[in-house]
């Protein structure tokens, strides 16, 4: 049997242990063979792909990005749609797919499975946001970087009595911008599921300054201001025609300046978060959904994909991660607003 692997959306730490952990196995206890389509669905659409012979993947599961690319292509646009697919993978060989993507990815697959398509999935994103999975891998090592920044703002912010914003990614969920903010002892934590004032977000900086500290706001990008619609986005549409986000910190700097008195400076994490090696968290748990999906394969557990309940890799059903997004509930906010201002 030869499969075709592709890495697409966003990347994320842990990428190449999935692929590592799928060809390992794949071939020494199933006797397969691999290639990779290159840069996500682009590589699908276009039958543009690489072997992957055990050699590749090699001291792998440490190194961040991928090794195959990836983007935001659209396998129904561009020429592309099931029967391009079907036809590319007839002429290469390929007899099915694992797709290690998120909402986006795993949406597409669907689609392509329900049109005959033989894929398994593996949920990916560092926001951590797809429902049907504990956690998805790169969200550690997200959370961990992240933390790490945070902690150097507040030295800064202290030398100078300043206000230090740091955002962090988040689109639709504030999971990174929980847990760092937590592990770095934020004033307060600003995310997408949850309204929070300027009078509210003021008081929290206040307080915190009036105990002697440097404030500290630990904002995710998605996080909707009072008085708007919708998060802050100034760079137009990706592919998937989602806004880019970014800046919100820029936008609440001068804001809480205005409002507290105190020199306020923001921090946009950005890509950061999603470079570099993985935690080892993150790379047990890549690598053990890639064993998972390798026998998903082979149990020919066509539109399902691996993931984490508990210790346990399990499967579940495309619908199962798409249905609904895995947001911050209520009672992990209040826990963590107990220690605000
Ligand atoms: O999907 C994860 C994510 O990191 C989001 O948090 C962020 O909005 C987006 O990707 C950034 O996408 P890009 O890499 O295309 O700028």
């Amino acid at each position: 049997m030869k499969i075709g692997i592709l890495t697409s959306g966003g990347d994320c730490p842990g990428l190449n242990a999935v692929i590592r952990g799928v060809v390992l196995k794949g071939i020494a206890v199933h006797g397969q063979e691999f290639v990779g389509f290159l840069d996500g669905w682009r590589g699908v659409v276009e039958g543009d792909v690489i072997n992957i012979p055990r050699t590749l993947v090699r001291g792998i599961a440490k190194q961040g990005g991928t090794i195959l690319g990836t983007s935001r292509t659209n396998p129904f646009e561009n020429n592309g749609g099931p029967d391009v697919i079907k036809a590319n993978m007839d002429r290469l060989g390929i007899d099915a797919i694992i797709a290690i993507g998120g909402e986006g990815t795993l949406a597409a697959a669907k689609r392509l499975t329900d049109a005959g398509l033989k894929i398994v999935g593996v949920p990916k994103t560092v926001d951590n946001d797809l429902d049907a999975t504990d956690y998805t891998f790169g969200f550690d090592t997200a959370v961990e970087i992240a933390t790490e920044a945070i902690d150097r703002l507040r030295t800064t912010g202290e030398s100078h009595h300043r206000t230090m914003i740091a955002e962090v990614m988040g689109r639709h969920v504030g999971w990174i911008a929980l847990h760092a903010g937590m592990a770095s002892g934020a004033h307060a934590i600003l995310i997408p599921e949850q309204k929070a004032s300027m009078e509210q977000i003021t008081e929290w900086v206040l307080s915190a300054r009036d105990r002697g500290r440097a404030p500290l706001v630990v904002v995710a990008e998605g996080f909707v201001p009072d008085g708007q619609e919708s998060p802050h986005s100034e760079r137009g549409l990706d592919t998937f025609g989602r806004p880019r986000l970014g800046g919100i910190a820029e936008l609440l700097a001068p804001e809480l300046e205005a409002r507290t008195g105190i020199e306020t400076r923001a921090t946009v994490l950005g890509h950061i978060q999603r470079g570099g090696v993985p935690t080892a968290f993150d790379r047990v748990l890549a690598t053990r959904l890639g064993l998972a999906a390798i026998d998903s394969v082979v149990e020919k557990r066509w539109g399902t994909m691996v993931s984490l309940n508990g210790t346990d890799i399990v499967h579940v059903g495309f619908d199962a991660a798409l249905g609904n997004l895995k947001s911050v509930p209520q009672n992990r906010y209040d826990e963590a607003a107990v220690l605000f201002g």
